[in-house]
């Protein structure tokens, strides 16, 4: 059978995504579940950027599943001396049963993927975090109930997450809202391809630069920082950009009675979120960020069957 790679959201059907959401909540109910799915292997995860979260849940998920995570960091490989990413990727596929990594480009993960003879995972790219859109997907589905018809607020910069949000809500039927600053809109071909999507399944995708338009009646209000790896030389710039964009007490007040908070993190408390939005009782954060854990298991388990 040919290898599966996990570079976007766009790239799994609506069953295959819904398949591994329910084999999250298998792995979350049940912690020793693919206990031993990884054993003899190996999973190389490589760090072209910082990481907390994905870097520490993927190298538990592993461990906990009988394998040997190796992990590296951009500049300790050969890259960074000139070897070339298909280089790279075909010989590290002569040791290890699946290459994940955190880069720059997305045609980086691409070009990995066609070199390697193993399962390529993206660990977050400029230009999507299918990992962190999983996690969210089976967060929103755990605490409304459903992800058919689930309206999603997310305001702020439409960048790499937001991309995730609306691949992973048009394949599973939710009505998702994406506001933004003028000039800071999610790529338009990501919108097109969302709204194709959105088609099939009876979801929805807009783009609008008002908050209301997006915040009412919402059942998931979502943010990220304002100024994402790579874009910190323009952080001073952009927090005049997004004032009206912050969630705050407005924006919540705009969304249904039992909306839910959500932020991938790590979270600027006072810029696009406030302390009391964050730590108040809608907050999921902390759920959403367990999370990544049981995808990640769920991930490994399907890309090594
Ligand atoms: N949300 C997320 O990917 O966190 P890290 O950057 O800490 O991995």
């Amino acid at each position: 059978m040919a290898k599966r790679d996990f570079l976007s959201l766009a790239d799994l059907s609506s069953d295959e995504l819904t398949a591994l959401l329910d084999a999250a909540d298998n792995m979350k109910a049940k912690p020793t579940a693919g206990a031993k799915k990884l054993a003899g292997r190996s999973v190389v995860l490589i760090f072209e950027k910082p990481s907390t979260r994905t870097r520490v849940s993927f190298e538990v998920a592993v461990t906990s599943m009988g394998g040997h995570p190796v992990v590296l960091r951009g500049d300790e490989l050969q890259l960074g001396r000139g070897e070339t990413i298909a280089d790279t990727g075909r010989v590290l596929s002569l040791y290890a049963d699946v290459i994940a990594v955190r880069t720059f480009g997305q045609d980086r993960l691409d070009e990995l993927a066609g070199s390697s003879s193993v399962p390529v995972v993206n660990l977050l790219s400029d230009f999507s975090h299918p990992c962190q859109g999983l996690a969210d997907l089976q967060t929103i589905r755990a605490a409304v109930g459903s992800l058919e018809g689930v309206a999603l607020c997310y305001l702020g910069d439409g960048n790499n997450v937001a991309h995730s949000l609306m691949f992973g809500g048009a394949k599973t039927g939710m009505d998702v809202r994406i506001a933004t600053p003028r000039g800071y809109e999610p790529s338009p071909d990501v919108v097109a391809r969302s709204q194709q999507m959105a088609a099939e399944t009876g979801g929805k995708l807009s783009v609008t630069n008002v908050v209301a338009e997006a915040a009412s009646g919402a059942d998931v209000l979502y943010t990220d920082v304002w100024a994402s790896m790579g874009k910190e030389s323009e952080a001073e710039e952009r927090l005049a950009v997004f004032e009206h964009y912050r969630l705050n007490d407005d924006a919540l007040a705009l969304a249904n009675d039992d909306a839910i908070v959500m932020h991938c993190l790590p979270a600027h408390r006072g810029e696009e979120i406030t302390a009391g939005v964050i730590d108040g009782d809608r907050s999921v954060v902390w759920d959403q960020a367990a999370n990544r854990l049981h995808t990640q298991k769920a991930l490994l388990a399907w890309l090594v069957d």
